[in-house]
């Protein structure tokens, strides 16, 4: 009996108009654009406007997402949004979009895992897709890390940005697939490195939104060796390597974490898809944002195998390689 693969139909992206240059970060912080690219390589960000929230950066990217893939809405049954910036505690930022696209049938729910969070959410949709309740998923990573930020932090806010991209997949027979889809994906956490990253309120605790804290150095020590262990059980379940994948598309924290995975895995850099430098971190939402450019400027194309990872609060880590 032949199972079920989940097959990437389109994809789509939005972000903010707004964007803020290292050069404007410096004029209101102690900062310098020359350090921000040196130890980061970003050198702006978009920030939402003030009224715009997570669901309305998320519903715009599924509808290109959508217009992409060819789909209509009522042919989605699923959505899956990864969020660490919910526009309310509750109910899920999933179903504001589900409202809003006008889908009344299926399930939305969010996805918690912080910049890993399009990662789990795309493992969470794809279990699903498999179990045959589904027929056709929206896959979503939307933020507005602005809000949560502290601005007088020079450690921390010049590092994320806000964005969203949206992915839809489809359940598609094994026979019928041609070796497209999701071929595997892992999915790590270690509650016990949860104080290293982390937001400092919330409803249980304090009754307060709370800003984002860090403590950067764990952060990088420990980024390399988790993205590059789920990247190595990823290439060990599938028997693919760093030589037969076409793109890497990981999650933009930082230049450097990203430069130095790829060379521990023996990935070429021009394979590697980047944008940290123009998006910053958008954390879950930073992924869909890279394989849109990707798929838009032409160089992803069908048949392509890439593989995607990410890392962030929790700590939380995971991969997944797809055939396009
Ligand atoms: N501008 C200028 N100086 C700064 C800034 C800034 N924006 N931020 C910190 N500094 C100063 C510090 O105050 C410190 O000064 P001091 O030596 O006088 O005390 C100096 O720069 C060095 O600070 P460190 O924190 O030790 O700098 P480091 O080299 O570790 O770089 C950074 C900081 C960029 C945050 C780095 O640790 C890092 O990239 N960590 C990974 C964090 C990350 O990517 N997090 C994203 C979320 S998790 C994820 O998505 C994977």
């Amino acid at each position: 009996m032949s199972g079920i693969r989940s097959v990437a139909r389109g994809i789509g992206s939005y972000l903010p108009e707004r964007v803020v240059t290292n050069a404007e970060l410096s004029e209101r912080i102690d900062t310098s654009d020359e350090w921000i690219v040196q130890r980061t390589g970003i050198r702006q960000r978009h920030v939402a406007a003030e009224g715009e929230c997570t669901s309305d950066l998320a519903l715009v990217a599924a509808r290109r997402a959508l217009t992409d893939a060819g789909f209509k809405a009522s042919d989605i049954d699923l959505i899956v949004l990864a969020t660490a910036t919910p526009d309310q505690t509750f109910p899920a930022t999933a179903v504001t979009v589900q409202a809003e696209l006008g889908i009344t049938r299926g399930a939305a729910f969010d996805v918690q895992a912080v910049c890993s969070g399009f990662v789990f959410a795309l493992a969470t949709a794809d279990a699903l897709l498999k179990t045959g309740a589904f027929e056709r998923a929206l896959v979503i990573g939307a933020e507005t890390f602005s809000r949560i930020l502290d601005w007088e932090d020079r450690g921390t806010c010049v590092l994320f940005g806000d964005g969203a991209g949206a992915m839809v997949i489809e359940a598609v027979q094994e026979d019928d697939a041609r070796g497209a889809g999701v071929l595997t994906t892992h999915l790590r956490s270690d509650g016990r490195h949860r104080n290293k990253l982390y937001v400092d309120g919330g409803p249980s605790s304090t009754g307060t939104v709370g800003h984002l804290r860090m403590e950067g150095r764990e952060v990088f020590k420990h980024a390399v060796g988790m993205i590059t262990d789920v990247i190595t059980d990823a290439f060990a379940a599938t028997g693919e390597t760093a030589e037969s994948i076409d793109w890497f598309v990981p999650h933009q924290a930082n230049r450097r974490i990203i430069d130095a995975s790829a060379q521990k895995l023996g990935i070429a850099p021009e394979k590697v898809v980047t944008t940290v430098d123009l998006h910053g971190n958008t954390s879950a939402a930073s992924i869909p944002l890279a394989l849109d450019v990707a798929w838009r400027d032409g160089r992803i194309r069908r048949g392509q195998l890439v593989l995607l990872e990410a890392m962030g609060g929790g700590f939380t880590w995971g991969s997944a390689l797809l055939r396009w």
